[in-house]
């Protein structure tokens, strides 16, 4: 891949996880980097270490996306110090687990509106803009497989996800005249400490998660953000569980997402090949039927016209625009 040693990458998140990954890749195309998270040590030490590797420079700023001021903050830095953001990656991002009545923490699920939609909104109105005046850049937004799937046990997480597509799918639309291109990245259960920090550990999503590492993740991401493609779900089984979520009817793709959230019974060999074979199988079956029902006409031509449609999309988020890898 060429080098755009001209250009500047911001990351939020860039400590850990996906958001360590994707700012990797940004370094090694010798993109220049501001790299956002709370720990000012872990922020410092990979900035000398992308220096000293990659020579590209790279300003840490250590800010906490639950504070509302810290989105204003850290532009305010980039501006003073005369850094255009070529690209911006909404990645911060955290959850809390438990039944949101009586378990979770409503401090924390506040915190966490503020730092996956709040912060996300604030950062991306400051950075667009810009973009927008420029007519050039780049932003790519951290959604998820459950921004498709209600998340019941991290009801809040699932719905800050849902509302990072609705927002990016929206602005993409409003920007499709323009050289800006916004792309949303959907990760499934992903290997990183995300689970440790919500509170997740021993369910099945997150026993699903060690399967899938960081860095093929955060590899789709980038391929897609370059491409200036409008979404990218990483993995062919995510891929199928999406398509899986616009044809299902809601209660029944919000009950499958209770078992994966769930912690299974010491008793419970699940066995996750078998359950990934069958969702697939399922997608596909899914599929054919949709388009057969689509094709008979016999005097229901509205409804035959509106299950096509849902057809077409779930060909197309399997095989078409979401790309296959
Ligand atoms: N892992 C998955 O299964 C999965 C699946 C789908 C989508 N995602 C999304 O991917 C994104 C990255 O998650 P991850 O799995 O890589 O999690 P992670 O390993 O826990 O990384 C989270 C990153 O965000 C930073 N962060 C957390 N709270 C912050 C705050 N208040 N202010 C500033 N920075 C903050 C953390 O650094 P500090 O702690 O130093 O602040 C860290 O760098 C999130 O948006 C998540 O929703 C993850």
């Amino acid at each position: 891949m060429e080098a755009q040693t001209a250009k500047t990458a911001l990351v939020t998140g860039a400590t850990s996880g996906i958001g360590r990954e994707l700012a990797n890749l940004f370094a090694k195309d010798g993109y220049n980097l501001v790299l956002v998270a709370r720990s000012s040590d872990g922020l410092k030490e990979i900035a000398g270490e992308y220096e000293q590797q990659f020579g590209i420079t790279v300003t840490s700023i250590a800010k906490d996306l639950a504070d509302p001021k810290a989105p204003e903050e850290i532009y305010d830095e980039t501006q003073r110090n005369g850094i255009r953001v070529d690209v911006l990656v909404n990645n911060a991002g955290m959850g809390e687990y438990g039944m949101f009545a009586n378990e979770t923490d409503l401090q924390k699920e506040l915190s966490i509106i503020q730092i996956n939609a709040t912060s996300l909104v604030h950062l991306t109105k400051l950075y667009l803009k810009d973009m927008v005046q420029r007519n050039d850049g780049k932003v790519l937004m951290l959604a998820s497989v459950a921004s498709v799937a209600p998340h019941p046990l991290m009801a809040v997480y699932g719905a800050t996800k849902s509302f990072i597509l609705s927002f990016t799918e929206a602005l993409q639309n409003e920007l499709k005249d323009t050289n800006v291109t916004l792309t949303a990245l959907m990760p499934g259960p992903t290997n990183t400490d995300f689970f440790a920090k919500a509170g997740a550990e021993g369910t099945r999503v997150h026993q699903i998660a060690q399967t899938t590492e960081a860095a093929k993740v955060a590899q789709d991401g980038y391929n897609a953000l370059m491409k200036g493609k409008e979404k990218i779900v990483s993995g062919l089984m995510n891929k199928a569980q999406v398509a899986m979520a616009h044809v299902l009817p809601d209660e029944m793709v919000t009950g499958s997402m209770r078992k994966q959230l769930e912690r299974p019974n010491e008793s419970e060999e699940q066995d996750h090949s078998m359950l990934i074979t069958a969702i697939a199988v399922g997608v596909v079956a899914a599929t054919t039927l949709l388009w057969a029902f689509g094709t008979m006409e016999n005097g229901w031509k509205g409804e035959a016209a509106k299950v096509r449609r849902k057809a077409k999309s779930t060909g197309e988020s399997l095989f078409g625009k979401l790309s296959l890898n």
